[in-house]
């Protein structure tokens, strides 16, 4: 894999900012081991696995009138999280660092960040697309930390990253316990393989339109 930074947790999370900010102006994506505490990254798949099944609801394609659930599209499981969770103090904290590490380094006007819980059961997937598209939205940086522990790669569930406009393969991502990717939304068709395995992850977007997606 190209791309990829990895690193032995020493308490500093912040340290991964900059490779972050560098690598989005680089070649648009990046993928991380390491940055947060495996403590921290249990507590938080606790979190996801307590939360009863009417919490996470079947996830959705398009936005407003183009809405609709697809189940040849997607099949995962949502929950939406909120700041307040304490669990995700943590995930939000640094998330904030990095807003503004891109705002000061790319001007991106990153006012806003959501992000959900996303469980795909056995046999689930999401199709190849974007998380945005120009002009019809307001994604800018697409974010995934992965949940998941003493994954094999018998299990799928690989996250594929294509050229833009191509079917070219870029990165073939295993979800790894605690690995994070990082890409821009406009940029990069991505897929997730179908999987044998419970696959759990929280997935952000930062947007520079303060708008709530439904999703
Ligand atoms: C998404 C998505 C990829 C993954 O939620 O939009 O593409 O690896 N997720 O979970
Ligand atoms: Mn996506």
């Amino acid at each position: 894999m190209s791309n990829v930074v990895s690193s032995n947790h020493d308490g500093d999370s912040e340290k991964f900012l900059t490779p972050v900010a560098s690598a989005l102006r680089d070649s648009g994506y990046i993928v991380l081991d390491g940055v947060f505490q495996t403590e921290a990254l249990q507590l938080l798949l606790i979190d996801i696995k307590n939360r009863s099944s009417d919490e996470f609801h079947v996830a959705g394609v398009g936005r407003s009138q183009g809405y609709q659930k697809n189940p040849f599209v997607r099949r995962d499981r949502i929950c939406w999280l909120s700041e307040t969770t304490p669990q995700a103090a943590f995930y939000f904290k640094w998330m904030k660092a990095l807003q503004q590490k891109l705002n000061q380094n790319f001007f991106l006007g990153l006012n806003d960040f959501e992000c959900h819980y996303a469980h795909y059961p056995k046999g689930a997937f999401y199709k190849k697309h974007l998380d945005a598209f120009k002009d019809k939205t307001s994604r800018r940086v697409t974010t995934i930390l992965y949940l998941n522990p003493a994954w094999s790669p018998d299990n799928g569930g690989e996250l594929i990253i294509y050229e833009k406009d191509s079917e070219q393969i870029l990165e073939k991502v295993e979800p790894f316990f605690g690995r994070m990717v990082i890409f821009l939304s406009e940029d990069f068709p991505h897929e997730v393989l179908p999987v044998n395995k419970s696959r759990y992850s929280l997935t952000g977007w930062f947007r520079n339109d303060g708008q709530p997606v439904v999703s």
